[in-house]
C-alpha cells in the first residue's frame, strides 16, 4: 500500500503522508494540510481524529481489545497488581521485583498528607461533591510540594517519578479525607503496615474495634484501579494532555483530568448507572420499562455504550464475573444485580442495541461492586480517578517528553459577521 494519498479539493490536489501505527492502524496525516490548501478538516467531538501519537495503550473496539503497553488486560487482570501495572504504564516496562518494592516504599512513604493539604480539603463546603474536593486537593498538594509542581517543564520532568508516586499514594488519602468530613468523622492516618487498597478501605471506613479488612475485598478494588488505569484519548486523557502541552505541571492537568471525568457521560456514568438501577427497583420494574424507554430516546442505558467499542467492553467482562465473586466474598445479595443483569440480556438481544452495536461498558457492573464494599453512589468517580491516575501520569509523561507544540485545534466559525457598536442608549 502507498504510504501517500491524495485529496482533490477544487481543482487542486494535494499530497498526504499516511502514518502506519505499530498495530497496522492507518491515519492520513492532514498537519501540514491548512499551509498548503487553505482549509481545515472538520471532525465535531473528534471521532475521527488521532491527535497524537502514543505508545501508551491499545484499543481495538470492533475486536474488544484494550492492552496497556502492548499486554492483554485479561492478562494483567489476572496476574498483576494495581501498582505493578501503575510502573508499567508510566515507565513502558513491567517493573522488577526491585522496582516494585522501591515504588511500593514510596507511595507507602507519601501518604500522609501535608497539614496543610488536609486543613484545605477539610475546610471546603461541606456540600462539595467529592470529585470538586479532588481537583482542588490535587492543586494544594502541588502547592505544598511547589519543588515538584515547577512549570518548567524540564525540571516537572526530571522530578516526574517522585510527583508520580505522591500523586498516586495521595489521592485515595484525598478521597478518605473529603469523605470523613462528609459524615463528620475525623481523619484516619494511613497505616504503612496495609497495603494500598486495605490502607484505602481502612482510611475510608474503618472504625475503632472493627474487624481486619478482608483481602477479598482489596483485591476486588485493586482490579477495579488496574481495569481503569488507562484508556487512551478518552475525553479526561485528552484533557490532561491538552493541558500537559501548554507547559502545565503533572499536578494542575491532573486536577483538569479529574474535572474533565466528572461528567454522567464519562466517569460519572458509574454512578449514573447506580441510580437507574435503584430507579428501576423502586419502580418495581423488571428493566423492560426501562429499555423501552431507552430506545424512544426518552432515557439512556447507562453503564452500555462505548465510543470506541462496538464490542463487549474487555473490562465489562472481566467486572461481571468480579462482581459474583466480591458479592460471594461479602455474603450480600444483591436485587439490583440482578436487575443489572436482566437489562444485559434483553439489551444484547433487542435489534435497537444490536444494531447501534451497543454493549455494557465498564461501568455497568463496577458500581454494584463499589456499593457492596460501601462506598457512596457519589464517590464511584473519585475511585475511576484513583485507577486512572496512573494513565494520566503516563499521558502527562509522553507529551513532556515528546509534545513540541501546544495543543490548540481550529473551529470553523458560525457566528455573526462583522458588526459595529451600537451605543447603549440606542439598544
Ligand atoms: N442507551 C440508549 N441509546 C444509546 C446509548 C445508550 N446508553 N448509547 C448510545 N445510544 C444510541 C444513541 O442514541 C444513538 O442513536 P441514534 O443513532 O438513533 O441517534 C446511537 O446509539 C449512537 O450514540 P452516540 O451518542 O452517537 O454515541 P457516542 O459514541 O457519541 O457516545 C457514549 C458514547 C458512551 C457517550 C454513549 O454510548 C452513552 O451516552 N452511554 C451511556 C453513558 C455511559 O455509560 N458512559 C460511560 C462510557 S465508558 C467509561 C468512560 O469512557 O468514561
Amino acid at each position: 500500500m502507498s504510504d501517500k494519498a491524495t485529496l482533490t479539493f477544487g481543482d487542486s490536489s494535494f499530497e498526504l503522508n499516511v502514518l502506519i501505527g505499530t498495530e497496522n492502524e492507518k491515519a492520513l496525516d492532514v498537519s501540514q494540510l491548512r499551509k498548503n490548501s487553505g482549509v481545515i478538516t472538520y471532525d465535531d467531538g473528534y471521532g475521527n481524529t488521532g491527535s497524537c501519537e502514543s505508545s501508551v495503550t491499545f484499543i481495538d473496539g470492533d475486536k474488544g481489545i484494550l492492552r496497556y503497553r502492548g499486554y492483554d488486560i485479561a492478562e494483567l487482570a489476572e496476574k498483576a497488581n494495581f501498582l505493578e501495572v501503575c510502573l508499567l504504564l508510566l515507565n513502558g516496562e513491567l517493573p522488577t521485583s526491585a522496582q516494585l518494592s522501591n515504588f511500593q516504599e514510596k507511595v507507602s512513604a507519601f501518604q500522609n498528607l501535608p497539614s496543610e493539604v488536609l486543613k484545605a480539603v477539610e475546610s471546603l463546603p461541606a456540600n462539595i461533591h467529592p470529585m470538586a474536593s479532588l481537583a482542588t486537593g490535587l492543586q494544594a498538594l502541588g502547592g505544598a510540594c511547589s519543588h515538584l509542581c515547577t512549570n518548567d517543564r524540564q525540571k516537572d520532568l526530571e522530578n516526574f517519578d517522585d510527583a508520580a508516586a505522591l500523586i498516586i499514594a495521595a489521592l485515595p488519602a484525598l478521597a478518605a479525607a473529603s469523605h470523613r468530613k462528609k459524615v463528620g468523622e475525623s481523619f484516619k492516618n494511613p497505616d504503612k503496615s496495609h497495603n494500598y487498597c486495605t490502607n484505602f478501605l481502612s482510611m475510608m471506613f474503618a472504625k475503632e474495634g472493627d474487624k481486619p479488612i478482608n483481602s477479598s475485598l482489596s483485591k476486588a478494588l485493586d482490579l477495579i484501579f488496574l481495569l481503569h488505569a488507562d484508556h487512551e484519548q478518552n475525553c479526561s486523557t485528552s484533557t490532561c494532555r491538552m493541558i500537559a502541552s501548554g507547559g502545565a505541571n503533572p499536578f494542575a492537568s491532573l486536577a483538569g483530568a479529574v474535572s474533565a471525568l466528572w461528567g454522567p457521560l464519562h466517569g460519572g456514568a458509574n454512578m449514573a448507572v447506580i441510580n437507574m438501577l435503584n430507579d428501576i427497583h423502586s419502580s418495581g420494574d423488571d428493566g423492560s420499562g426501562f429499555i423501552q424507554s431507552a430506545k424512544e430516546g426518552k432515557s439512556r442505558l447507562m453503564g452500555f455504550g462505548h465510543r470506541v467499542y462496538r464490542n463487549y467492553d474487555p473490562r465489562a467482562k472481566i467486572l461481571k464475573s468480579a462482581c459474583d465473586q466480591a458479592l460471594e466474598a461479602l455474603g450480600v445479595s444483591s436485587p439490583i444485580l440482578d436487575i443489572a443483569r436482566r437489562l444485559e440480556e434483553v439489551a444484547l438481544q433487542d435489534p435497537y442495541f444490536i444494531d447501534r452495536k451497543l454493549y455494557p461498558n465498564v461501568d455497568f457492573y463496577s458500581g454494584i461492586i463499589l456499593q457492596a464494599l460501601g462506598f457512596p453512589t457519589n464517590t464511584f468517580t473519585v475511585l475511576f480517578a484513583i485507577g486512572r491516575a496512573p494513565g494520566w501520569l503516563a499521558h502527562w509523561k509522553e507529551i513532556a517528553q515528546t509534545g513540541k507544540r501546544i495543543h490548540r485545534p481550529r473551529q470553523i466559525y458560525q457566528g455573526s459577521t462583522l458588526r459595529y457598536y451600537e451605543p447603549l442608549a440606542n439598544r
